[in-house]
């Protein structure tokens, strides 16, 4: 198996972790479980280290089109989302319900766009 593809299936594997951590520390309630919690972020962290990496090593072959382009900002941009909508609901004062609703959608988003980004850069398509 190829380095790349370890890393695919890591990145894959963390992303079912950090949503099921997600789930759980929700499930969980107020005040946050601070060690569910915390695995949440790190795997959070990881899965976007897990994914840059792959983006730099597949770009490095591919011929980029604006379409791969596209895929990366896009991926990057629901990246930011999650993390800027994970930090206002650790806060002790409850967030507002949509930063909720905002951070439950756009996981299916970040990684629809993840796995076009991919897929798109293994010229696939
Ligand atoms: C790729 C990044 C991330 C993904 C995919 C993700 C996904 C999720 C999911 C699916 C939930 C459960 C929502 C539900 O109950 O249906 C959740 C909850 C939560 N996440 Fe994340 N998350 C990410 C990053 C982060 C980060 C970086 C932080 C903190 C800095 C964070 C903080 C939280 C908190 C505090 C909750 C509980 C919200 C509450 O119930 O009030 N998340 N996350």
């Amino acid at each position: 198996m190829k380095p790349i593809d370890i890393r695919l299936i890591s990145a894959g594997i963390l992303f079912v972790l950090v949503i099921a951590s997600g789930m759980w520390v929700t499930r969980l309630g107020r005040p946050l479980n601070m060690v569910i919690f915390t695995a949440h972020k790190l795997i959070a962290l990881a899965c976007l280290i897990m994914m840059i990496l792959i983006v730099r090593a597949l770009a490095k072959g591919a011929a980029m089109n604006p379409a791969i382009i596209a895929a990366i900002v896009c991926t990057a941009l629901f990246f930011v989302i999650m993390f800027a909508t994970g930090v206002v609901l650790s806060f002790e004062k409850p967030a507002p319900r949509l930063v909720l609703l905002i951070h439950k959608i756009v996981p299916a988003l970040t990684l629809a766009s993840s796995a076009i980004t991919v897929y798109l850069l293994k010229g696939f398509a």
